[in-house]
């Protein structure tokens, strides 16, 4: 399990190995999980005719720590049947009633118009803050009932520029993978890279003309691909018999023609060097899985399609009417050609019959929803996933997202160039953070204690942790103004302030001056004061936010979770004294807890946690 974080060590790597003796199945689920259970088989004594109900667990706003919604939907199932019951009320109190006894609850009461509130028993929650300090994060992983996902994220386009849409799929694309590995998925990283459009008929043809002996300058003549697509195009454009060979050149490397596959594995080479630049700073691994890698298997993809009577002819295309939609889905183009859609459908087949994956979730800008609704239904209509509508497995998510947008509210670009160049970007994110945190460690007279190793590592954790936090603390669907000066700022919801939050945590164990990892295994916990128990709640709930961002694909959900962890545990910290206190050992394994929650948040979030800053 890559994405679970243990000790100190993990400041310079977000991917350390989980404690080998933990065994996953030893997962207990979240508290709502646990206490959903235990609603269920109230539901099941209480009602047992109505056994398709679904116990409805929410975390309360007001009057427990959680509460039960069931009682007013199944009011409205089973009145003037003549039952006992004789109102909503009399419902959540039968539900409430037949609870099994356990040691999560302490008490429950039920509330107008039948809310069943529940408080949680302040020993187990200790106890279960405990177990975690003792057996590690991953015994907080949720159980998801998905065991093998796809994530094609990133995803960028060869010869073509790598802008900020396919930084954002990286960004999101990369925390969902992690925070599915967290919770023992298994999950397939797709790069699924744009390398066999008809834009490298155009290349090929540019790159033969301009230097025949390519192959011995190979990375040189290219230079910058992103140039080298403009000249070739600007050559395409302008040249009417230049455009024919490019033509002629795509049907030959179709074809497989030896030269010109070399060429264009050379150019998919030189590209796949430029994204690993990118994907070397942002710590993300992926697999490339191309669109040639599925062209292959195209055919069949169209033949099953067409024998299933599926595929009707337009205007000299192949195409599928799909409803709902006015316009049909083109699988083959009139002059014989696949398209996104033809190596859409046949990635999706072969991601559900070879690879067996459940869930397969896509993340690019919401400009392609149009594409996904329209390959999704084809494919619903193909028989190969059950109706949207029964929300079953195996299963297919868009994950669309908005744009990034500059500070005069138009398309981000930079000073530079009309593109932004990603490499640049987040060079310009570590050398602003590096000469801030120099600033501040000049002023307070402790830059002494820094190696200059240790300033170049927390820059680069800082400044593209600030670049994937801004990114990922909005809901994805909203456009959201990229900014330097406001990702960077240490104070309110940024990865600085809670990078600095969480150093301060590490710090207050530290300057206590006590063996915090035998604390671990042998301190107790206690919650008298209330700031203690609203930070101890808050810690225990952490499962149940993964799952919920997993379930509903939204990593903000967990950015939102760790800003307000480090508030409450910010209140708990003025009114509660830690050092040389009563109660030192349990408010130092409050503080502990709190370190190892913000930690795994952060690695979730494909941020490096810093120690010191
Ligand atoms: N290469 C595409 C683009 O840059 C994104 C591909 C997303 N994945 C997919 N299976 N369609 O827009």
């Amino acid at each position: 399990n890559s994405s679970v974080v243990t000790g100190e060590e993990a400041s310079t790597s977000s991917s350390l190995q989980a404690p080998s003796s933990f065994n996953m199945t030893e997962r207990t689920g979240s508290v709502k999980q646990q206490l959903a259970s235990l609603v269920k088989s109230s539901l099941q004594a209480t009602f047992p005719d109505l056994s398709d109900v679904e116990p409805q667990v929410a975390v309360s706003a007001k009057f427990g720590d959680y509460q039960c919604n069931n009682a007013m939907g199944l009011w409205s199932k089973i009145k003037g049947s003549g039952s006992d019951f004789k109102n909503p009320i009399s419902v959540g109190e039968g539900l409430a009633k037949n609870l099994p006894q356990s040691e999560i609850i302490e008490s429950t009461s039920v509330a107008r118009p039948g809310f069943v509130n529940i408080n949680l028993s302040n020993n187990w929650i200790s106890k279960r803050i405990k177990d975690m300090l003792v057996d590690g994060i991953q015994t907080w992983a949720p159980i998801l009932s998905v065991k093998k996902a796809v994530v094609d994220f990133s995803s960028p386009n060869i010869a073509k520029e790598m802008h900020v849409g396919h930084l954002r799929s990286t960004i999101i694309g990369d925390t969902l993978a992690r925070m599915f590995e967290f919770s023992d998925v298994e999950v397939l990283r797709r790069n699924h890279v744009g390398d066999w459009g008809t834009q490298f008929g155009m290349l090929i043809e540019y790159l033969f003309e301009q230097f025949p002996n390519w192959e011995d300058v190979g990375n040189q003549a290219i230079g910058d691909l992103q140039e080298f697509y403009k000249a070739s195009k600007k050559r395409f454009d302008d040249d009417a018999s230049f455009k024919e060979r490019a033509q002629q050149a795509v049907v030959k490397l179709q074809g497989g023609e030896a030269k010109y596959r070399a060429a264009w594995l050379k150019i998919c080479e030189i590209s796949r060097s430029e994204f690993d630049l990118v994907y070397k700073r942002l710590n993300v691994s992926l697999e490339e899985r191309g669109e040639s890698f599925y062209n292959p298997y195209i055919p069949d993809t169209i033949k099953e399609l067409t024998d299933k009577g599926l595929v009707e002819e337009s205007d000299g295309a192949r195409v599928i009417f799909l409803e709902g939609f006015n316009i049909p889905l083109i699988i083959v183009k009139s002059d014989g050609g696949y398209n996104y859609a033809s190596t859409d459908l046949t990635a999706l087949r072969y991601r559900l019959q070879v690879e067996q994956a459940e869930w397969i979730i896509y993340v690019t800008d919401v400009g392609q929803q149009q594409h996904f609704d329209m390959f999704f239904s084809a494919a619903r209509k193909a028989g190969w996933l059950p109706p949207a509508k029964e929300k079953k497995f195996p299963r297919v998510s868009h994950v669309g997202f908005g744009l990034v947008l500059g500070s005069d509210g138009k398309r981000f670009r930079t000073r530079s160039s009309e593109v932004v160049r990603l490499v640049e970007l987040l060079d310009e994110a570590k050398t602003r953070s590096k000469a801030e945190l120099i600033q501040r460690l000049e002023n307070n007279g402790t830059i002494g204690d820094w190696t200059d190793e240790e300033l170049d590592k927390t820059a680069e954790a800082v400044g593209y942790g600030a670049v994937k936090y801004a990114d990922l603390k909005n809901n994805r669907l909203t456009n959201y103004t990229f900014s330097f000066d406001q990702m960077l700022k240490n104070q309110g919801n940024t990865a600085v302030y809670l990078e600095y939050a969480h150093a301060r945590i590490c710090s207050i164990v530290k300057k206590s001056n006590k063996d915090i990892s035998t604390l671990q295994q042998t301190g107790t916990i206690t919650l008298d004061h209330p700031d203690e128990r609203v930070l101890a709640l808050h810690l225990i709930q952490f499962a149940e936010v993964v799952e919920e961002a997993c379930n509903n694909l939204l990593p903000n959900v967990l950015c939102e979770y760790l800003y307000n962890l480090s508030e409450i545990f910010n209140q708990f910290y003025t009114n509660c004294r830690v050092i040389e206190s009563p109660e030192e050992t349990s408010r130092l394994l409050l503080c502990q807890a709190t370190a190892i929650v913000m930690r795994q948040c952060f690695v979730l979030l494909g941020i490096t946690p810093v120690f010191k800053l």
